[in-house]
């Protein structure tokens, strides 16, 4: 168990991952930090996690959710790295100040700092959601409930390097009154 100053360190977006599946014992914990985090009042009735760890099913999230290399085009590359585990955000109703946005990116970073305590390599999943939800096929695979609409994604496994600690300079600024 690292502390919580060291989690923030080891913590990174990772890109590079083994195909080995993530044992169910830490699936389990990931799971159960998500299910701790804050949410706005109510919201925890309509908020909803699928994991997918299926081969077949993440083969074709892949395949509806490649996109192309910045630095050469033409070249497809997997949206989701390689991850053995892609974890999905569904929420039953977007209210008119989106605070579900909210609820969901608190749930993913609860889960993203259990991943990185437990040494595995994690990274939030924005981009290629659109395509995913155009996708009545592979949409139909993943049995989100009726009425659900995905707002956020995370992938998780181990990552092909081992998590190093890292002294991360921000650029979001700070005013202190
Ligand atoms: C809301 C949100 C959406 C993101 N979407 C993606 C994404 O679709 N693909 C990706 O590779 N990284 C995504 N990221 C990861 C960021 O690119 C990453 O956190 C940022 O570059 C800082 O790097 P670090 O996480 O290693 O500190 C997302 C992060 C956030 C918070």
């Amino acid at each position: 168990m690292k502390n919580i100053e060291d989690l923030f360190c080891f913590r990174r977006s990772t890109r590079k991952f083994r195909e080995d599946p993530i044992p169910d014992e830490a699936i389990r914990k990931i799971i159960d930090a998500g299910l701790t985090a804050p949410l706005a009042m109510g919201n925890d009735k309509t908020t909803h996690i699928t994991v997918v760890q299926n081969r077949e099913v993440l083969e074709a999230i892949r395949k509806c959710c490649m996109k192309e290399s910045r630095k050469a085009p033409g070249k497809m590359l997997d949206s989701l790295y390689g991850a053995p585990a892609f974890i999905i955000l569904s929420v039953a109703d977007v209210s008119d100040d989106h605070i579900e946005y909210c609820d969901v990116a608190c749930v993913i970073e609860n889960m993203i700092l259990e991943a990185t305590n437990l040494s595995l390599g994690s990274c939030y999943i924005w981009g290629c959601l659109r395509k995913l939800r155009k996708s009545p096929e592979t949409m139909a695979k993943l049995c989100i409930p009726e009425g659900y609409e995905i707002l956020s994604a995370m992938v998780c496994g181990y990552p092909e390097k081992p998590l190093e600690a890292r002294e991360k300079k921000s650029r979001i600024t700070v005013n202190m009154i």
